[in-house]
């Protein structure tokens, strides 16, 4: 149960370090799940591809001749070659092309051509699609699922958390940046720490600044008397400072606001939205960011951070851009560091597992969730 006054412990020490585990993890959460892999505009024309990551899997995301998102596994029918060795680019009249003995498929992954191939009465080209994945969108960004036949569509999996973000023009948003930052920790540590603000006043003086609340090593004035948040309302949960408008490292930004937003939402500078194990989003008055996490190993993670803004402010505003993007890539530097630091210590012999305080039951939600999900 979260949101107790009581102490729990943590998980099991070696659920962050240990391989079995960890491809369990693969197989009960980002092999069966919908996972944010990017964005609609990364592949804007037919065509188009990049090649997402998620666990030990490769997976190609592209466009077919119609416009419509189609994803396959980066791997060839033939004899399993990788078929799209560069990371990104754009399959030439419509063909993707195994870069090994030349089998020549179609964007809606038929196979269409296997040249050289000595005849044998027995080939059909029908026998051999590539291997595809449900693909699907919301509000510009990218979705796949790895299970042949998902549970869920996208718009069940992403439940009531997308209301969250109703009025911030997501779908219109482009990305005006993105960082990649890779993390020597276990996934979940990354997302124990985005769940808790205790390490707030020793790891993030600066955020401090600008989110007093967050001085007093607390995400928000209920965990304060150790109450529960499901029963808080999230407009009751701070914002910036007041004489601050948004989250900056000054709490200003010279940058128009974004029309039509929720007042309550907009004067808070900062309105979170989470969607595990893949994707938080946060709206700000002038901007977007999202940061999307990917496990590599036991012991590593990718996150990717992106900065959303409407079409033309970039070209508008060049000179605010670093000042939109300084404080996430400090708090990020910062958190990343705590991670890192955190994922070492759990390799003690003795450290079987840690304990939750109070504050924390916002980490104990997300083990709940690790639980529910490993039990299947
Ligand atoms: S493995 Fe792809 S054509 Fe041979
Ligand atoms: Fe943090």
């Amino acid at each position: 149960m979260s949101g107790s006054s009581k102490t729990r412990p943590s998980l099991p020490t070696r659920w962050y370090l240990d391989a079995d585990h960890y491809a369990r993890e693969l197989e009960a959460i980002w092999y069966r799940d919908w996972v944010a892999v990017g964005r609609n505009e990364q592949i804007s024309e037919p065509g188009d591809y990049f090649v997402a990551r998620v666990g030990t899997q490769r997976i190609v995301i592209t466009r077919n001749k119609d416009g419509a998102l189609r994803a396959f596994h980066n791997t060839c029918r033939h004899r399993g070659s990788t078929l799209c060795i560069e990371p990104r680019g754009r399959f030439k009249n419509g063909r993707i092309i195994c870069p090994y003995h030349t089998w020549t498929y179609d964007l809606d992954g038929q196979l269409v051509a296997t040249p050289y191939r000595v005849e044998s009465d027995d080939f059909r080209l029908d026998n051999y699609p590539l291997y595809d994945v449900a693909i699907d969108s919301w509000g510009g960004f990218v979705f796949i699922c790895l299970d042949v036949q998902p549970k869920h569509t996208l718009e069940e999996f992403l439940g009531t958390e997308v209301d969250e973000l109703e009025g911030w023009p997501l779908t219109d948003m482009m990305v005006a940046h993105e960082d990649s930052v890779d993390l020597a920790c276990n996934w979940k540590i990354f997302w124990e720490n985005y769940n808790e603000c205790y390490h707030c006043p020793r790891i993030h003086p600066e955020l401090c600044k600008v989110v007093p609340t967050y001085k007093q090593g607390v995400f928000a004035e209920y965990q304060l008397s150790g109450g529960d948040r499901e029963n808080a309302d999230r407009r009751s949960e701070p914002g910036v400072a007041e004489g601050m408008t948004t989250w900056t490292i000054d709490g200003q930004l010279a940058l128009p606001d974004i029309p039509g937003l929720d007042k309550d939402k907009k004067n808070k500078g900062m309105w979170f939205a989470t969607f595990l194990g893949s994707m938080f989003v946060v709206g700000h008055p002038q901007y977007v960011r999202s940061v999307r996490v990917s496990p590599i190993d036991p012991e590593r993670t990718r996150l990717t951070i992106s900065w959303l803004l409407l079409p033309g402010i970039v070209e508008s505003h060049p000179q605010e851009l670093e000042h939109m993007m300084s404080l996430a890539r400090l708090v990020i530097a910062q958190d990343g560091r705590a991670c890192e630091f955190n994922q070492q210590g759990l390799h003690c012999r003795r450290h079987d597992s840690g304990v939750l305080v109070p504050q924390e039951d916002g980490v104990a939600r997300v083990h709940d969730w690790v639980r529910t999900r490993l039990e299947g």
